[in-house]
């Protein structure tokens, strides 16, 4: 599916006001992963409270045992520091990276703001080789933005 029509059904996934933040997260990871063959797993992460550490809150795709990232620790927690997204074409080429799978063969992980402050992030795990374009980037800041609003 073309990341257009995905956009909207984000928009109404997260207006979905009857269903609790965390169902609306999981269903948009859900969205994503089953519908951009390259995104084989999917997760939303946020700062633990005052922690300066990373949870994962949401996610769709196998189980991983990396609930908890510390910041500065693997591309997740290195992204919690930098506010920048991280692209990685090929995981094996980075020294600082946490394997969730060994089937992973790329990563990108895109920063997400509230007022103004990096709260969070998605992180999209990919068994094909270097899949990520600046669409991915410029589509999954739109996914953050919106979910932004839904947060308090
Ligand atoms: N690979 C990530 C860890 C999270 S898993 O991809 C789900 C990292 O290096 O931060």
């Amino acid at each position: 599916m073309p990341f257009e029509k995905l956009k909207s059904q984000i928009l109404s996934i997260l207006g979905s006001k009857e269903l609790s933040v965390d169902t609306r997260l999981t269903e948009v990871c859900e969205i994503l992963e089953q519908n951009i063959p390259y995104y084989d797993w999917v997760g939303f992460y946020f700062k633990n409270g005052d922690k300066n550490e990373l949870k994962l809150k949401a996610f769709a795709g196998e189980p991983t045992d990396h609930t908890i990232i510390p910041f500065g620790k693997g591309i997740c927690g290195q992204v919690a520091l930098s506010n920048q997204n991280f692209v990685v074409p090929d995981v094996k080429a980075q020294d600082n990276y946490i394997a969730c799978s060994i089937f992973v063969k790329a990563e990108i992980v895109i920063p997400l703001f509230l007022n103004g402050e990096n709260v969070g992030q998605i992180d999209i795990d990919s068994h094909t080789a270097d899949p990520f374009s600046k669409e991915d980037e410029l589509f999954l800041e739109f996914v953050n933005e919106e979910v932004a609003k839904i947060l308090e």
